[in-house]
């Protein structure tokens, strides 16, 4: 069967275009249509696979209908209805739709917008997404875990509207904690979560690993006209797409049309994808077949090598290539001109806990006692130190209607990618980047020393999580709540 992640679109269909691919043999999540809402079972649970052929045991995920990345589509204004199955043997869990302008009660936020849900229990999503574009779900419990055993899926929303293209192409990054026994962690450490977070010892993309040159390769029609929708869903790396072998322009950002930007208008060419952002890029193959343009990360000493497209003849005859406009974004434009600016520093807590005297000296002890610790905080607030249901007072109230300016202000050694929910908000500045495109986003990176400016509407009422993806930090106080109301 055919890739779920190479979807062709009508065009490519009628021009007789055969997609192949990584060699996923899952079909995709689609909806199943009934009257007005599709309905589709995402039944979270433990299963036994091997991420890579010689591990000499299968390593315990955590995955969506026993799917590694799987990939929904639903379409833009339309009703669905979700059902979270949680199938866990031992721990409760959510779904967070990341980047979705819906409800409060749907937001999947345990103890702030929904209970937890046990074991053997369920919860229906229902919701109308507002924006078209590409986003993804993950749980919003035991995160760092739970997203790292492979809790995750791509969330396509689609719009009649938006441009033919000759193929549409998923690509999810998400690197695993592999050990060389097979089991997977650790998810949580002192170093990384007091440092750049936990980098993982396998890269995949579509949970397809890569290792070195020896990368997914996915066939696209030569001469073709692409749309690639990229995913970042590690919760530590950061990814810079480099494009080799055509011209590429990025179309969107965390799922928000962009006026069509070509990468080589960018420092170095690349755009940054830190963990939870997503880049829609457009670009057109080459006519001849067999021709290979290839998707890199720029760091590192060599660009790493994240996926192959061949050119996959006989070539299509296209008009000279204009990269497409997206429809949208269907956002409320903040109003500048007197919006308060509301500060948020974002800080290491001096203080730690050294580890209890009958603990200390032994290797590890410092890991071994991380769980109470508290190493970062937003506004000299920290969240979850007394557990997830016991928030601190939000960070801020804001007026629901009124716009505002968020100053963020990264007074750490470390890149923090700032995420809120419920809304998506315009990146405006940068103190460190005077050439940052303005651009969308629901997640935006803020380095160290930078204070950066974004704004937004805040039109969602309730209590929204504000909070750094790079999870351990998250998960060590790097989290609050914003109340719009
Ligand atoms: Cu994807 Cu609260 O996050
Ligand atoms: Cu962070």
């Amino acid at each position: 069967s055919g890739n779920p992640r190479f979807h062709l679109s009508r065009r490519a269909l009628l021009a007789g275009a055969v997609a192949m691919g990584g060699g996923l043999a899952a079909l995709p999540l689609r909806g199943v249509e009934g009257e007005a809402r599709p309905r589709t079972v995402l039944r979270a649970a433990e299963v036994e696979r091997r991420l890579v052929p010689d591990q000499p045991a299968p390593s315990r995920l955590r995955l969506y209908n026993g799917e590694v990345m799987p990939v929904l589509r639903l379409r833009r204004g339309q009703m669905a209805e979700l059902r979270l199955e949680n199938g866990l043997p031992d721990e409760h869990t959510t779904i967070h739709w990341h980047g979705l302008r819906i409800p409060h009660g749907m937001d999947g936020v345990p103890y702030i917008t929904q209970p937890p849900v046990e074991p053997g229990e369920n919860f229906t999503y229902r919701f109308a997404p507002p924006d078209a574009g590409t986003f993804f779900f993950h749980p919003h419990c035991n995160t760092v875990e739970q997203l790292g055993r492979g809790l995750a899926g791509v969330l396509i929303v689609e719009d009649p509207e938006e441009p033919a293209v000759d193929a549409d192409l998923v690509l999810a990054y998400k690197d695993w904690r592999l050990n060389p026994d097979g089991s997977l962690g650790p998810f949580l450490t002192l170093k990384g979560a007091a440092g750049p977070g936990t980098h993982g010892s396998l890269q995949s993309v579509n949970g397809l690993p890569l290792k070195g040159e020896a990368a997914p390769d996915f066939a696209v029609p030569a001469g073709g006209d692409l749309r690639l929708r990229l995913l970042n869903l590690d919760v530590t790396r950061l990814l810079d797409l480099y494009v080799v072998g055509a011209d590429a322009w990025l179309i969107a950002t965390d799922g928000m049309a962009l006026p069509p930007l070509p990468l080589s208008a960018l420092p170095y060419s690349a755009w940054r994808l830190g963990p939870a952002m997503r880049a829609d890029l457009a670009l057109r193959m080459p006519a001849e077949p067999g021709a290979v343009v290839e998707l890199r990360n720029l760091r590192g000493t060599r660009p790493d090598l994240i996926a192959r497209l061949r050119a996959a003849g006989p070539a299509l005859a296209r008009p000279p290539f204009v990269p497409p406009a997206l429809p949208g974004p269907h956002l409320p434009e903040p109003r500048l001109d007197g919006a308060p600016v509301v500060p948020m520093a974002f800080e290491t807590v001096a203080t730690r806990s050294p580890a209890p005297p009958a603990l200390a000296g032994l290797p590890f002890a410092d890991d071994l006692c991380l769980a109470p610790r508290t190493l970062w905080a937003i506004n000299g607030r920290t969240w979850p130190e007394q557990g997830h249901a016991h928030p601190p007072e939000p960070l801020a109230a804001l007026r629901q209607g009124r716009s505002y300016i968020l100053e963020l202000d990264n007074r750490s050694k470390q890149i923090h990618p700032i995420h809120l929910h419920g809304h998506s908000f315009k990146v405006l500045s940068s103190s460190t980047d005077p050439d940052l495109p303005v651009h969308w986003a629901d997640t935006t990176l803020v380095g160290p020393g930078e204070r950066r400016r974004i704004a937004l509407v805040a039109d969602n009422p309730g209590d929204w999580m504000f909070h750094c993806h790079i999870i351990e930090h998250q998960e060590t106080g790097m989290m609050g709540l914003l109340r719009v109301g």
